[in-house]
């Protein structure tokens, strides 16, 4: 019988059978709310009913509340007016899950007497990512169920815990590997046989007693290094508290008033911005949907360096083998010897087994011939910043690759247009701009260039996602959207310091925003030496007179700091050479605010992202706000770049650009078109 257009129930050996069906995720919005209510009160008072199952039909059982419908005030019933009929539900209520059973789902699961799940199914309350709390009663029914410090541990990090470890945990009743309807049902068929009257979660608190209250304080220690800047995590961590030190009732109402408070603020705002932006980033426009992908399953790497090694690791840690080539047997071994170590190193700290890391090993293998990586399906090139260099490789790659293979180069600004035409098939090169750890970081800048066909860029989305990346589609320019952007922070930080702000205050700035360094910290961290030719140095430039010093960042032990371990010093050295660059190019001495070195650095970020807007070098601002968030550190609690314009205006941003060209006299201030149109027709990046 169906209830409303997402939910059906069906009556069979007298177990009800609830049905939500609301694809893509069966999220729960007020249509599945209301029928899944009006499907409770029908089937509580049926006679022929003994016990009720709740089901999702689909790919997995329920993802949470709609999160397109926040920001609206909620339409009755809302979650909790849900949860109280379910809680007047005497006949026994089993959830069955497979898939995922994510916050308001799982927080659903929680109202029911039983949950039966499939081995496969994952169960979490990841709300703390969207910038809130599970306000639907999950943070005071869960840790009944599996005591607070899981329950503590799933709310402050949102991440899913597989069936079996639910089942370690109490959180789920029973497990199966297969037929989990056919199972679920008859597990409800039982309970409803049985005389034994349903026990609630929120009558439960045996777990509650087991409480050790430093767990409150050590979570907190941890999400102050972990989870600096956001709010959503002490939040959760204080319903917790509230459900270990309070009535059900009095939980549930502290719980209600912090969720709240956190919906209203700008960082839910900008955390449940950035879930769709990052969704958004994958789609393209204009590509057929049907397009026929490309198969890789065996994927070439030139080069074996840093950048080579992680994105082999990358690849290799999806089961797909990786052959790497380098020039000379020493390399090869070094750049092996390299990633076995790193391999070693995660399976000591416990993230995978010995033998996962010893199969990872086995995947990746090393030549010294190009002509080795005549079968693979992908090759991609990570040598040196250098055209020649590139464009030899690529016409190599020509005579060697197999019909199909695409050629992927890895340069993080070269022109890739260039670079495809040393071969003769342009239509199957693309760029794929990896960031460094690239084992570690997820963002991948997927380069279109002038020729690339759309079955390749599909290809590499889709393959993108397949090594755990989020790829974002750009177009060329130097420095494609990323980089590009970030070189605008770079000159202004850089001026900042020759007129004499200590680049302290100047890290220190960036750091309390939220980035995770500054960026002459991030400038020792990447090397100073990039792109450093000592024959052309300028004794006016500070980056050229540190690497003519021989203080090339970290793996020197010195750069724009001192390094004590990892720990930057102060060096009065450096700010000699700073002092005397100012000089010799004629800056007056000047000293800046915080909030002036925060709008001097960040502005010319917007104006530029704007530029690339409008030259169509990205398809959507949100594009840019994945790059920045993924690939710079941007905090996500700001939503990135172009959220960040958005919440300060556009209209305030250019009358902050104009103040700063007034004061300076420099062109560098002037707001662009794109932006100074957008302002006028909309006020908005869209
Ligand atoms: N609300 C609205 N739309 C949602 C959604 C949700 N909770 N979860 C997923 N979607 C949408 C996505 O936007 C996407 O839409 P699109 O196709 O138009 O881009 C579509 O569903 C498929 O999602 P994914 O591309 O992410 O699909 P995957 O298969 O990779 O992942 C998933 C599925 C693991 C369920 C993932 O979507 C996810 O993590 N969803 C969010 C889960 C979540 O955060 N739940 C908590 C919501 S807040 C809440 O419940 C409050 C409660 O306390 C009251």
């Amino acid at each position: 019988m169906k209830i409303t257009d997402t939910v059906s129930v069906q009556i069979k050996d007298r177990v009800a059978l609830i049905t939500i069906e609301n694809p893509p995720v069966n999220a729960l919005n007020h249509n599945v709310r209301s029928g899944v209510k009006k499907a409770l009160e029908l089937v509580m008072i049926d006679d022929l009913v003994s016990s009720i199952a709740l089901n999702c039909s689909g790919k997995t059982f329920c993802a949470g509340a709609d999160i397109k419908e926040f920001g609206a005030p909620m339409q009755e019933p809302v979650h909790s007016q849900l949860h109280d009929v379910m809680d007047g539900v005497d006949k026994p209520l089993i959830a069955v899950i497979h898939g995922t059973a994510l916050g308001g789902g799982l927080e659903l699961a929680l109202c029911c007497h039983y949950r039966v799940a499939i081995s496969t199914a994952k169960l979490g309350l990841p709300e703390v990512q969207l910038g809130i709390l599970p306000g639907a009663g999950g943070t005071q029914r869960l840790p009944r169920l599996v005591g607070p410090k899981i329950a503590l541990d799933m709310v402050v990090s949102g991440t899913p815990i597989g069936a079996v470890e639910a089942l370690d945990y109490g959180l789920i009743d029973k497990l199966v590997d297969s037929d989990l309807l056919s199972s679920a049902f008859l597990f409800a068929k039982e309970k409803g046989l049985s005389r034994d009257k349903p026990i609630r979660v929120r009558d439960r608190s045996d777990k509650l007693k087991l409480v050790d209250h430093g767990i409150f304080r050590d979570t907190r220690e941890l999400i102050s290094r972990r989870a600096r800047g956001f709010i959503a995590p002490e939040y959760n961590i204080r319903c917790i508290e509230a459900a270990v030190n309070k009535s059900f009732d009095e939980g549930l109402s502290i719980e209600s008033d912090l969720v709240m408070e956190l919906m209203r603020g700008d960082q839910a705002r900008a955390q449940q911005y950035f879930f769709f932006a990052e969704r958004q980033a994958s789609k393209i426009e204009g590509l057929d949907k049907e397009i026929k992908h490309r198969p890789i399953s065996s994927v070439g790497v030139i080069g074996g360096g840093l950048m080579g090694g992680g994105i082999s690791m990358s690849i290799a840690n999806v089961g797909i083998p990786v052959t790497i080539v380098e020039t000379s047997q020493k390399a090869l071994e070094k750049g092996l010897e390299t990633i076995r170590k790193n391999y070693e190193s995660t399976a000591k700290k416990g993230r995978i087994t010995v033998d996962i890391a010893n199969e990872r090993c086995k995947l990746i293998q090393g030549s010294l011939k190009l002509g080795d990586l005549n079968d693979c399906d992908l090759i991609i090139e990570a040598v040196f910043e250098e055209m020649s260099v590139k464009k030899d490789i690529f016409s190599r790659l020509d005579s060697i690759a197999k019909p199909g293979a695409i050629l992927a180069s890895n340069t993080s600004a070269l022109d890739l247009n260039e670079i495809a035409s040393a071969t003769k098939r342009p239509e199957s090169v693309i760029g794929l701009h990896f960031f460094s750890p690239a084992n570690i970081m997820k963002l991948l800048e997927v380069v279109r260039g002038k020729n690339t066909s759309d079955d390749v860029i599909a290809t590499c989305m889709s393959f993108a996602k397949r090594i755990s990346k989020v790829p974002v589609l750009v177009g060329v320019c130097p420095g494609f959207v990323g980089n590009r952007i970030l070189h605008y922070r770079q000159v202004q930080a850089n001026q900042l310091a020759l007129e004499g702000v200590p680049i302290q205050q100047i890290d220190r700035v960036l750091y309390q925003f939220g980035f995770p360094m500054g960026p002459f910290q991030m400038g020792d961290l990447a090397g100073l030496d990039l792109g450093w030719n000592a024959e052309k140095s300028n004794p006016s430039d500070i980056r050229d007179c540190l690497c003519g010093l021989g203080r090339f960042g970290q793996k020197s032990g010195n750069g724009f700091y001192d390094y004590e371990g990892r720990k930057p010093i102060h060096s009065e050295i450096v700010s000699e050479v700073i002092r005397d660059c100012g000089r010799l190019q004629g800056i007056e001495p000047r000293n800046s605010s915080d909030s002036e070195i925060l709008e001097r650095c960040l502005l010319p970020m917007i104006n530029e992202g704007a530029k690339i807007l409008g030259e169509g070098i990205a398809s959507r601002a949100s594009d840019i706000d994945v790059v920045y968030v993924y690939g710079y550190g941007w905090p996500r609690y700001r939503g990135g770049p172009m959220h960040y314009a958005n919440c300060l205006g556009l209209k305030n941003v250019i009358e902050k650009l104009l103040h700063y060209r007034e004061i300076t006299g420099d062109e560098f201030w002037t707001p662009c078109q794109f932006l100074v149109d957008l302002a006028e027709r909309q006020g908005i990046f869209t």
